[in-house]
């Protein structure tokens, strides 16, 4: 066994996986007005999202993922602004494709940034809404492919929303806008630095998306929901967290030839970057290994947070 691992060129050379800047997804958070401040990653102004996605495309990225942070005055019971075709995402999108139009450009649809509960969908009397839900998204989905979006990525959990946004896509003249489905996306306690950045977290409370997103203990459901969301059209699966959850990638990618991604979500990143900060463990090289261990595991691209300063190394 040793033999093949005597020197780097053979140890490259029989290397069973790599990580190019083409696997990586950056990405970016995009507020009204001038920049201002963030914790996992800065809250870029429209302006500073086109230099962003440039020099990514430059470093070989091939795509970039776009959240809002919306103002708390623009957000409501029901996360209608989602839908307005002049939101500060729809405007990004739009300045994104017509001054970079080679990188894709992958949009997240759910209602949380819209909403003053912090829930990904509509809630009445103690509960999240599913149907009333779903025809929101749709909207949502509607608005941000006519703003230019590529890709529109459903992160909310809700039952039959890939089919009702396939479908609303397709009768409204985006055939061509694939979905990236968060087929199995975990009730994790490791968004907490994206709730923060994006102003979730404030409107969330203690509450908690329990009755949408899986449960941690499960992962034959996981499977269930990827075949599912195939069923209701998907073009491409997501699953997240990635570390915590690499045996549903694993068993997700062997069963599926649909390519899979996976989402290595902000607390994740934070931790690497505390530990090294700490002196435990040398950030470059620890968070190589994980996305190496994120493909070994099948995921075909990562979304992740240094996805720049990986690119760049390479
Ligand atoms: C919203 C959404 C979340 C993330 C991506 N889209 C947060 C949540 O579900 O509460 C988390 C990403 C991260 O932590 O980096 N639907």
């Amino acid at each position: 066994m040793r033999r093949r691992r005597s020197s780097a060129w053979v140890r490259d050379l029989v290397a069973q996986t790599v990580v190019t800047p083409a696997d990586l997804i950056l990405p970016i958070f995009i507020c009204e007005g001038k920049g201002q401040g963030g914790i996992i990653a800065p809250r870029m102004s429209v302006d500073g999202v086109v230099t962003a996605a440039k020099e990514a495309r430059a470093l070989g990225v091939c795509a970039v993922m776009l959240f809002p942070v919306i103002d708390d005055t623009r957000k409501t019971e029901d996360g209608r602004h989602c839908a307005d075709a002049d939101n500060v995402l729809c405007r990004a999108v739009a300045e994104v494709k017509s001054a970079v139009p080679d990188i894709g450009v992958i949009c997240d649809v759910a209602l949380d940034p819209y909403t003053t509960h912090g829930q990904d969908g509509i809630f009445r009397d103690g509960r999240v809404i599913n149907d009333e839900t779903v025809d929101m998204l749709q909207r949502q989905a509607v608005t941000l492919a006519a703003s230019g979006c590529d890709i529109v990525a459903p992160s909310d959990m809700m039952d039959g929303r890939i089919g009702a946004i396939r479908t609303a896509m397709d009768g409204s003249g985006a055939q061509h806008v694939m979905i990236l489905s968060y087929a199995a996306k975990y009730a994790s306690s490791l968004y907490g630095p994206f709730r923060d950045n994006v102003g979730s977290a404030a409107c969330l409370g203690a509450a908690d998306k329990l009755s949408y997103q899986m449960d941690p203990r499960n992962s034959c459901e996981a499977l269930d929901e990827v075949t599912l969301d195939i069923a209701e059209g998907a073009d491409m699966l997501m699953i997240k967290p990635a570390t915590a959850y690499l045996d549903i990638l694993y068993r997700t990618s062997q069963a599926t030839n649909l390519p899979v991604f996976t989402y290595h979500v902000s607390g994740e990143y934070m931790m690497l970057k505390e530990a090294a900060k700490q002196g435990y463990l040398d950030f470059d090289k620890a968070y190589m290994e994980v996305l190496q261990s994120c493909k070994r595991a099948g995921a075909r691209a990562i979304v992740t947070y240094g996805a720049m300063d990986v690119a760049r190394s390479l």
